[in-house]
């Protein structure tokens, strides 16, 4: 899209990553674990700037020789506009970079749009995380491998 740019975050974008983030899930992250997130792997947390606000984000770490996809979201009303497909790409470029041979994340087993959206650029499921999430949901791990 001509009006958003994907780009490495920087510290001024936080309090728009947590307002994301609060419209984005039933169970928000705490300000200080997205805080902890920027200040220890920032290479890989990504955010997806349009009219000059953030309205998307990606935030990955290292797990050995795998990217681990920690959280993305994308506010509401900006969403099936590409910009989730985008900040994958960008968060796996950096794992990529750093030489891991693979990414891979958890998903709520009912979030269709997320699932679909992992299903599209080539992650697989490869089990089921029981009781995963606080609301007792279970979680598929998806992986990719990373060429
Ligand atoms: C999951 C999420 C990040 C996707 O962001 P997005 O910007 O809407 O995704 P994109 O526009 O890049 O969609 C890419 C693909 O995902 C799939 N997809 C996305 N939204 C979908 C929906 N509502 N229904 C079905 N498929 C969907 C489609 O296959 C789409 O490809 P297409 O446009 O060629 O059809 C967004 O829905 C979101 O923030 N959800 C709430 C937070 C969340 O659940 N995060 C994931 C936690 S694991």
């Amino acid at each position: 899209m001509r009006e958003c740019l994907i780009r490495g975050v920087e510290e001024p974008d936080l309090p728009e990553v947590v307002r994301v983030e609060f419209w984005s899930f039933p169970y928000p992250f705490e300000n200080e674990v997205l805080a902890l997130l920027y200040i220890a792997w920032r290479r890989y947390f990504f955010v997806a700037e349009c009219l000059g606000h953030v309205v998307g984000y990606v935030a990955g770490r290292p797990e050995g020789a795998w990217g681990h996809v920690v959280s993305i979201a994308v506010m509401p009303r900006w969403r099936g506009r590409g910009l989730g497909r985008a900040l994958m790409y960008a968060v796996e470029s950096a794992f990529r970079s750093s030489g891991m041979i693979g990414s891979y994340l958890e998903v709520a087993v009912w979030n269709r749009s997320a699932i679909s959206l992992y299903k599209k650029i080539g992650y697989l499921i490869g089990g089921v995380l029981r009781d995963y999430y606080p609301d007792g949901s279970d979680a598929y791990v998806m992986f990719k491998r990373l060429g």
